[in-house]
């Protein structure tokens, strides 16, 4: 027999008793196992039976495949916030997994940030698909089929920013002097979320029905992961560092990358896509709810910043602007 093959051999039948199982009985099971095929890998006969529209309007196909292939990205990304979480797998040098590190290396840190960005470009580059790869008419005719349900319901968006800072960076701009410097109970400060703000009727002031469903399905489980990821939230995980760590270029740059990824570049074409579709010239379509989503939706007017440390007073004053005058409204 092969030298090789009898070393593997060695090694599995080691494996095997270390767990007092038999090596025998586990290579009948692999000479009677099929061949891993990529259909059953990937699952993709299931992944394609998750389309389901409400309406027969053939844009509308679009619509849904698009947010989910959003939401494949957001998985994605926390995925990688998971590992930095963690400090990264413990990978010995024989190729072993052996669970976490005990101490995150800058470099993963900052080439795991770098993987985020990825995926948030590569949705902001692809946001095109959303401005202007679906007929208007057909848009504002299904919508009507999938009210009060909005992209403000994604629990892994809100996911992500709960692992990407301190909570107190998520409390609405306007109160959130009045919690900076106290150790506030999270429970507190979620009470004052930025996003509540996006979910006020215009008539009446009060919370949308969309607003009311998603706290009442996700508000504890983002409790519970805010509490999580006190320690583990990459502001969190920075500060960690020892000092000369803290002075990685790499790593800043990809934490301010995000900063921007997340909180201006992603928000603004998404916002073009709410003022090609929504906005008549200067009449306005009511969105999800009759929602003031103009006055919401600018990175502008909601200021969120992850890292307000690493950015300079005016860089955070003109937080979205430049952007949003070239991109949005010259071009609309
Ligand atoms: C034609 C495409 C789209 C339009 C017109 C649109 C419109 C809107 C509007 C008006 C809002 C404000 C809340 C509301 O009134 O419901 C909103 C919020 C939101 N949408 Fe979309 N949306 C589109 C596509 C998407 C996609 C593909 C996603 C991906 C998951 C998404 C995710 C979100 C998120 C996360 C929010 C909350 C943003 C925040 O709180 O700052 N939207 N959208």
């Amino acid at each position: 027999m092969d030298a090789k093959i009898e070393q593997k051999i060695k090694l599995l039948e080691e494996k095997y008793a270390q767990m007092g199982q038999d090596l025998d009985s586990y290579l009948d099971g692999l000479l009677l196992s099929n061949y891993l095929t990529y259909w059953d890998y990937t699952q993709v006969e299931t992944l394609l039976t998750l389309q389901n529209p409400k309406t027969d309007f053939p844009d509308e196909m679009i619509f849904i495949m698009y947010h989910q292939i959003t939401e494949l990205y957001f998985k994605l990304s926390l995925h990688e916030f998971e590992q930095i979480g963690h400090n990264g797998p413990n990978i010995l040098p024989n190729g072993q997994l052996l669970g976490w590190k005990e101490k995150i290396d800058p470099n993963f840190f900052a080439e795991r940030v770098m993987r985020i960005n990825r995926y948030f470009e590569a949705l902001t580059k692809s946001f095109e698909i959303m401005i202007n790869g679906m007929e208007k008419e057909q848009f504002l005719r299904y919508r009507m089929a999938l009210l009060p349900a909005s992209g403000f319901q994604s629990a892994q968006y809100r996911m992500i920013e709960i692992c990407s800072t301190d909570f107190i960076n998520l409390v609405d701009k306007d109160v959130r002097a009045n919690f900076k410097g106290k150790d506030t109970d999270i429970r507190e400060l979620f009470q004052n979320i930025y996003w509540n703000k996006g979910a006020t009727e215009l008539a009446s002031g009060k919370k949308t029905l969309t607003l009311k469903q998603f706290e009442k399905k996700y508000s504890e489980k983002f409790i519970t992961l805010a509490n999580e990821y006190k320690t583990k939230n990459l502001w969190a995980k920075y500060k960690a560092l020892p000092e000369p760590d803290q002075k990685n270029g790499n790593l800043i740059n990809a934490l301010k990358q995000l900063d921007v990824n997340v909180n201006i570049n992603w928000p603004l074409v998404h916002y073009k896509s709410a003022v090609r579709y929504l906005q008549q010239n200067t009449e306005d379509i009511a969105a999800t709810g009759g929602t003031n989503w103009q006055k919401y939706l600018p990175p502008r007017f909601q200021k969120r910043i992850f890292y307000p440390e690493l950015w300079t007073k005016e860089e955070t004053e003109d937080w979205g602007k430049g952007w949003v005058e070239t991109n949005v409204f010259q071009q609309k």
